[in-house]
């Protein structure tokens, strides 16, 4: 119960705030926001679990991360982490380290190194 509150709020703001058509530039913006709240649960990848838990509220569908990066990339990026094709695993960890503009850092405590290296493993899984 105590878990599932968050999750349950969270999905109330998107809902809230996803009415109406927006001029997202590309990337997410036809998903709903229950895809957004509930990313990677399910999944049998521990990397996608956690990126669904830690960074999808910012990075997948009309949100934050997805926004911004979708103006700052060109064209042919998603602007999606996870559907990204040039992630190395070493520049998820330095931005999530360091944190980059509006996406704020995660210290050792809030996201162990384990877990970022297995969410950084997932990012990077379709790059060369
Ligand atoms: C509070 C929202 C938020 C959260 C949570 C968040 N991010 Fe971000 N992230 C952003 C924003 C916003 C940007 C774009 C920064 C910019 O360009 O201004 C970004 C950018 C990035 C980038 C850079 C992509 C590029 O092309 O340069 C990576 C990598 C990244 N995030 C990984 C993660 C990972 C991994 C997590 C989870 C551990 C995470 N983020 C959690 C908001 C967030």
């Amino acid at each position: 119960m105590k878990r599932l509150f968050p999750a349950a709020a969270l999905l109330l703001a998107l809902a809230a705030c996803s009415g109406g058509k927006s001029e997202a530039p590309k990337g997410g913006k036809d998903v709903s926001p229950i895809v957004t709240a509930t990313f990677g649960r399910d999944s049998s990848d521990a990397g996608e679990r956690l990126f669904g838990e830690k960074c999808a509220f910012c990075h997948v569908g009309k949100s934050t991360g997805a926004m911004m990066l979708g103006r700052r990339l060109d064209e042919s990026q998603p602007a999606e982490l996870h559907k990204r094709k040039d992630l190395s695993a070493d520049y998820v960890k330095q931005v999530v380290r360091a944190g980059m503009n509006n996406m704020p850092y995660f210290n050792r405590i809030e996201l162990p190194d384990d877990q970022l290296d297995t969410i950084a493993a997932y990012l990077a899984r379709n790059s060369q």
